[in-house]
C-alpha cells in the first residue's frame, strides 16, 4: 500500500487494518449464526422499528407531525459547493483556523512551508473538533481540541506528503492537543485576542498528570516516568465535555495510530492489539523523533493515553488531568450531567465498530461553587447492555463482574472489562447529548459496514441488535434512553431510536430510513450532537460525501437541527468539500454559535475557506441571525 493511499484511510479503516477478520472456523461460525438468523435479521430491522420515534410511549407525537414548527429556519438543500450554507436569514464568518498566531511575534501562517515545529507550537492547532466556550467575567475563553492532521496537507511541502525529518514531526505533535483562545467580537466578527495571558497550546508533549484508579500502575510506568502517575501529551483529542465547576474535557479518541514497533517481529500483546496498535503508525511516524513512540522500547507508553482528560482554561500554568476513572478506550464526547442527588454522571461513547456505551457514576456530589476538583477520579463505571425489548441496564464494572484484578486494571483495559460482561456491541457510539428540557440522552451512532458481519476487535459477536438493526449499517442512526425515575443515576432505562439515517431516494426498506427522513432532510453518519439551551438538537454529520450510489443526493457534511418532541428534522447547514462538521460552542449572549469545519479537502479537493488555489485550512465559524436574535 502507498503512503498516499495509506494517508487517505479514515480511522475506522485504519482499525480494520488492525483487526482482519477471524480465522477460518470461528468466521464460518459466525457467518452459520447469521445465515440461520437470515430471516430473524428482517424481522429484527421491522421489530427495532417498534422502537423508533414516536411509536412507543416514550414520544408525544409521531415522527413527521411538525408539532409546534419549533425550527423556525427554512431548510438548505444539499450542496456540492466548496464553501459553508446557511438559511436566508443567517450569516457566518471565520474566527479561527490552523496555523493561525495566537502571538504577534509567531509568524503568520506560511502556506509554502506550512509552518514548522517552532511556529505550529504557537499557533493554533489542526483539524478542530469538540469546543466549548467559558465566559469569564467580559471575556470569551474559547477551549478547542485539534484532533489530528491530513499529511497530504500539513506535509504538502513534502513530495512524500509525509513528515521526512524531526522538525516535520515536531510540527505534527505541535498540530495536535488543546488550543486555548481568547476570542473577542469587533463589529460583529469574532477573532482571536493575539497574546491574550488565556492564550495556550496543549500538545502532544505538555506535561500531564493521571490520576484515579489506575494512576500509580504497573502498566502505567515508564521509562519517563517511574511512578506511573504522570504522562507526556494529549493527542487525537475529538469530542469535548464540560463541566459546572468550569472546566474543560478533551477525549482522546484514535490514540493508536501513533505508536509503531522499530522490532517488526514484536509479539503483539492482545492488550494493545484490542485497542488497534501494531507494528506500523498511520503515517504520522512519531518514533521517528520520539522513540517513547515506539512500542518494543516502551510497551507501557500506549497505556497512558486513551483517557478522559480534564483542563482548566482559565488558568493557563494548570497542568491537565488524565481521569483514569472515566476508562480507558477511544473517547468520543463526554456528557456530563448532575443527577438529582448531585452525582456527577457522564456518557461516553468509545467509537469503533462495535465498541460500546459506558457511563461514570461519581462518588461525591456536585456542590456549587464547592471543591469539585477531583470529582471525576472517583466512582463506578459502567458499560449498557440493551434488550431487543426497549429496556437496558448499566452494567457496572468492578473485578467481581468483570475477572479482572483491579480497579486500576479495568480503568486501563476498559474494552475487555465490557467484553467480560456481555456489553452490547454497538455502531460506533460517538457524541452523546442530554435534553436540557426533559431526562433523557441521545447518542448517534454514525455506521458500521461490519455489523453482521463480523465481530469487534474483541471477537464479541456483532450480529443485529436493538438499537444497532441494520446489517452492513452504512448510514447510521441516534439512539435514545430514558433512565429510569428520570434518574440520570439510575442503573436501568428504556431507549427507543429518534431517527434511523437513510436514502429514501435510493431504497425502499430499512436503509431508506426511518419515517422522519425524507428525500428533503436526508443525510448520512451522524456524529457530533449537541442540544442547545431551547431544547433544539443539533446533529452533524461525518460521513461520505461521495453524492451517488447509497449516497447520492447528499451532498457534503452537514448540520441539521432536531425537534426531540416531535421527530422534525431539518438541514441548517451544509459544509464545503470534503470535510466534516464538527464542534460546537455558542456566545455567552447566544447570539453567536460556533461550528467546525474539519479537514476540509482532505482528499485534495477544497481551497475552504481562502478560496483561489490557497491551502484547506480545518477552521472554527460563527454563525449569526442577520436580526440579531438569539441562536440557540
Ligand atoms: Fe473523532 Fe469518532 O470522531
Ligand atoms: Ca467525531
Ligand atoms: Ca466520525
Amino acid at each position: 500500500m502507498s503512503h498516499a493511499t495509506k494517508d487517505e484511510l479514515s480511522f475506522d479503516e485504519f482499525d480494520e487494518l488492525r483487526n482482519p477478520p477471524p480465522a477460518e472456523t470461528d468466521f464460518s461460525r459466525m457467518v452459520d449464526r447469521i445465515s440461520r438468523r437470515g430471516m430473524l435479521g428482517g424481522l429484527m430491522a421491522f421489530g427495532a422499528a417498534s422502537f423508533v420515534l414516536g411509536s412507543t410511549a416514550m414520544t408525544p407525537a409521531q415522527a413527521g407531525h411538525h408539532g409546534g414548527g419549533r425550527l423556525g429556519f427554512k431548510a438548505v438543500p444539499t450542496s456540492t459547493a466548496d464553501t459553508i450554507t446557511v438559511p436566508e436569514g443567517f450569516s457566518w464568518h471565520n474566527v479561527v483556523r490552523w496555523g493561525e498566531p495566537l502571538t504577534s511575534d509567531a509568524p503568520d501562517f506560511d502556506p509554502v512551508t506550512r509552518g514548522t515545529g517552532a511556529s505550529q507550537a504557537l499557533a493554533f492547532g489542526d483539524n478542530n473538533d469538540g469546543m466549548a466556550l467559558f465566559a469569564h467575567g467580559d471575556k470569551s475563553i474559547l477551549a478547542v481540541n485539534n484532533e489530528y492532521t491530513n499529511r497530504s496537507i500539513i506535509y504538502g511541502n513534502r513530495e512524500t506528503k509525509l513528515p521526512e525529518n524531526a522538525d516535520d514531526v515536531n510540527k505534527g505533535k505541535a498540530a495536535h492537543g488543546v488550543s486555548v483562545i481568547e476570542i473577542k467580537q469587533t463589529n460583529g466578527k469574532w477573532a482571536v485576542v493575539k497574546n491574550s495571558p488565556y492564550n495556550r497550546r496543549i500538545t502532544a508533549d505538555s506535561d500531564m498528570e493521571i490520576t484515579g484508579p489506575a494512576a500509580g500502575h504497573d502498566l502505567l510506568k515508564t521509562a519517563a516516568d517511574a511512578t506511573g502517575r504522570s504522562s507526556k501529551g494529549t493527542w487525537n483529542n475529538c469530542g469535548n465535555g464540560r463541566t459546572p465547576w468550569g472546566t474543560y474535557l478533551a477525549c482522546e479518541e484514535n490514540f493508536n495510530g501513533y505508536f509503531s514497533s522499530s522490532d517488526k517481529e514484536l509479539d503483539i500483546p492482545a492488550e494493545l492489539a484490542r485497542y488497534g496498535i501494531g507494528h506500523d503508525d498511520w503515517g504520522y511516524a512519531w518514533a521517528m523523533a520520539d522513540e517513547r513512540f515506539d512500542i518494543s522500547k516502551h510497551p507501557n507508553e500506549p497505556n497512558r493515553a486513551g483517557y478522559v482528560v480534564e483542563i482548566d482554561p482559565l488558568d493557563p500554568s494548570s497542568t491537565p488531568k488524565k481521569r483514569t476513572a472515566l476508562g480507558r478506550f477511544k473517547h468520543e464526547n463526554a456528557e456530563l450531567v448532575v443527577a438529582g442527588d448531585g452525582r456527577v454522571v457522564v456518557y461516553m461513547g468509545d467509537d469503533e465498530r462495535g465498541e460500546f456505551l459506558y457511563k461514570f457514576v461519581s462518588d461525591g456530589k456536585y456542590v456549587a461553587g464547592g471543591d469539585n476538583a477531583d470529582l471525576l477520579d472517583s466512582g463506578s463505571l459502567y458499560v449498557a447492555k440493551f434488550s431487543d425489548d426497549g429496556q437496558g441496564e448499566w452494567v457496572i464494572l468492578t473485578p467481581e463482574t468483570t475477572g479482572m484484578a483491579s480497579q486500576a486494571e479495568i480503568s486501563i483495559h476498559t474494552r475487555q472489562a465490557a467484553s467480560a460482561v456481555g456489553a452490547t456491541t454497538m455502531d460506533r457510539p460517538e457524541w452523546i447529548s442530554s435534553n436540557p428540557s426533559r431526562v433523557e440522552a441521545y447518542c448517534c451512532l454514525t455506521n458500521n459496514k461490519n455489523r453482521g458481519v463480523k465481530p469487534n476487535a474483541g471477537g464479541d459477536d456483532t450480529s443485529v441488535n436493538g438499537p444497532n438493526p441494520r446489517e452492513k449499517n452504512n448510514y447510521g442512526q441516534i439512539v435514545r434512553w430514558i433512565p429510569t425515575g428520570a434518574d440520570h443515576g439510575a442503573n436501568t432505562f428504556s431507549w427507543d431510536l429518534f431517527v434511523m439515517a437513510g436514502n429514501p431516494t435510493v431504497h425502499s426498506d430499512a436503509y431508506a430510513g426511518s419515517a422522519n427522513v425524507t428525500p428533503e432532510n436526508m443525510f448520512n453518519s451522524p456524529d457530533g450532537l449537541a442540544f442547545d439551551s431551547t431544547g433544539i438538537m443539533w446533529i452533524q454529520t461525518d460521513g461520505s460525501y461521495s453524492n451517488e450510489g447509497d449516497f447520492a443526493g447528499q451532498g457534503n457534511n452537514m448540520m441539521l437541527a432536531a425537534d426531540p418532541e416531535t421527530g422534525e428534522i431539518k438541514r441548517f447547514l451544509t459544509g464545503p468539500n470534503e470535510c466534516e462538521i464538527t464542534g460546537f460552542a455558542w456566545s455567552a449572549d447566544r447570539r453567536t454559535m460556533f461550528v467546525g469545519v474539519q479537514h476540509p479537502g482532505e482528499r485534495g479537493d477544497s481551497h475552504f475557506p481562502d478560496g483561489g488555489d490557497s491551502v484547506p485550512r480545518s477552521t472554527v465559524v460563527a454563525i449569526q441571525r442577520d436580526d440579531g436574535a438569539k441562536i440557540g
